[in-house]
């Protein structure tokens, strides 16, 4: 099969559900492969993938690159939203945007946050013991893996639990225009920006007022510096760290448990061995990555792996397949939370590198040993099913009994 046709593959239900196969495929071409049409090649080497994320001549999608594609984009507020995150920004600017930002995004934070991240897990442990207590299907993603993190990223921002159910549907809205046929999403990606824009303006007052230990108050007194985000800049931080940092980590508790389940002896050695959670966070992470993919641009004439990519030309990097590169993993399709330097893409390299690694890594650390003591006899109840896309690849439906 050509690389056009095994990318096409990976477009259909099939291969979203299992990119793998696709995956190993396209390693058996090499690292990089031309193509034609939307992207100049496709990165799925891992040195080659390593190479072009820590390249600055590689940039994210930004506005200059938006603009060519769709002159009118200033038009919708949920892309400026988005085009004013440091996701969506290169260069100088975005050093500053993200030292403003991530230099509240600390260990120590991180730390502080361990006791809440227990509460809530135990919480949430305590209801599917409630529910599943006759032996009742319980759904894993709608139960825990979803309000897990948006409560722990509510935490983190300082947004009160009682707005949390309110605020996440409109953040997802405005991150759906991004998704692949999000054209028609616009109308209620603008509203959901225009709301949660004045919903940010009455918090941060409201900080300003009455500070508190959290990343809404931090933010808002980064006005006090010489350099100072600007109110733009700083409703677009939160937007982007609630929507960037929510439903990966959902489907990182997700895929991890999936592991698990289909892996008894695998799950019994950490039940005994909570100590092993590192590892085996790392590995899932490796294994069944929550976001497979990303793009850069490049700003000038290159090449990658000898490669010819033009001035202006998108490439595809394929993290899910770096991730499993035979070349640099063995059996790279094995479940071996043993393995030694286990430094797989999922959180992206260089520059852009996830400022939250730390803090979902923490959150699945806490959370799978927890969950696998409570719930000896956790198994599968039937067939997940799976979301229809491989930005953010994870269930929309895990069904568990708790035995
Ligand atoms: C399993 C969970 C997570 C995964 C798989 C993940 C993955 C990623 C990846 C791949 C990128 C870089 C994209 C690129 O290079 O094109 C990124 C960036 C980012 N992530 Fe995460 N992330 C996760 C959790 C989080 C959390 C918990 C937060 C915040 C609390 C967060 C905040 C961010 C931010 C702000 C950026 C932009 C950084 C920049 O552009 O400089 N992420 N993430």
């Amino acid at each position: 099969m050509s690389a056009a046709a095994t990318l096409q593959a990976l477009r259909t239900e099939e291969g979203r559900r299992n990119p793998y196969p696709h995956y190993a495929a396209l390693h058996a071409e090499g690292p990089v492969i031309p193509l034609t049409g939307s992207y100049a090649a496709v990165v799925h080497g891992y040195d080659a993938a390593s190479r072009v994320l820590r390249d600055p001549d590689f940039r994210v999608l930004d506005a200059e690159k938006l603009s060519r594609a769709m002159p009118a984009w200033h038009e919708h507020p949920s892309l400026i939203v988005l085009m004013n995150s440091m996701m969506f920004i290169n260069g100088e600017q975005h050093t500053r945007l993200r030292r403003l930002i991530t230099r509240e995004f600390t260990a120590r934070r991180v730390t502080s946050l361990a006791d809440t991240v227990v509460r809530q897990v135990d919480h949430l442990l305590d209801r599917i013991a409630e529910i599943g207590a006759d032996g009742a299907e319980i759904d894993f993603m709608r139960e825990f893996a979803y309000p897990l993190p948006s409560n722990v990223i509510g935490e983190l921002l300082g947004v009160p639990a009682e707005d949390r159910p309110w605020f996440q549907p409109h953040v997802a809205a405005i991150g759906a225009v991004l998704d692949a046929g999000g054209e028609g999403k616009f109308p209620a990606a603008d509203k959901a920006a225009a709301e949660l824009s004045a919903y940010f303006a009455d918090l941060v007052r409201l900080r300003r007022q009455d500070p508190r230990d959290d990343l809404v108050t931090v933010l808002s007194a980064a006005g006090a510096d010489d350099d100072p985000l600007t109110h733009e800049e700083l409703l677009s931080a939160l937007v982007l760290v609630f929507n960037a940092g929510f439903e990966t980590t959902t489907h990182l508790l997700g895929n991890g448990l999936e592991v698990l389940l289909r892996r008894p002896e695998a799950a019994r050695r950490l039940r005994e061995q909570p100590e092993l959670a590192a590892s085996y966070v790392e590995e899932f992470l490796r294994l069944e990555a929550p976001a497979q993919l990303t793009t850069r641009w490049s700003a000038v004439d290159t090449e990658v792996d000898g490669v010819p990519v033009p001035a202006g030309a998108t490439v595809l990097v394929l993290l899910g397949a770096a991730n499993r590169d035979p070349a640099r993993f063995a059996d790279p399709d094995e479940f071996r939370p043993e393995r030694p330097d286990n430094a797989h893409l999922t959180f992206s390299a260089g520059v852009h590198f996830c400022p939250g690694a730390l803090l979902t890594t923490a959150e699945a650390e806490i959370a799978f040993p927890r969950l696998m003591s409570r719930f000896p006899g956790l198994a599968l109840a039937g067939e997940p099913a799976y979301r229809p896309q491989l930005t953010l690849r994870g269930h929309t439906h895990l069904p568990v009994t708790v035995g």
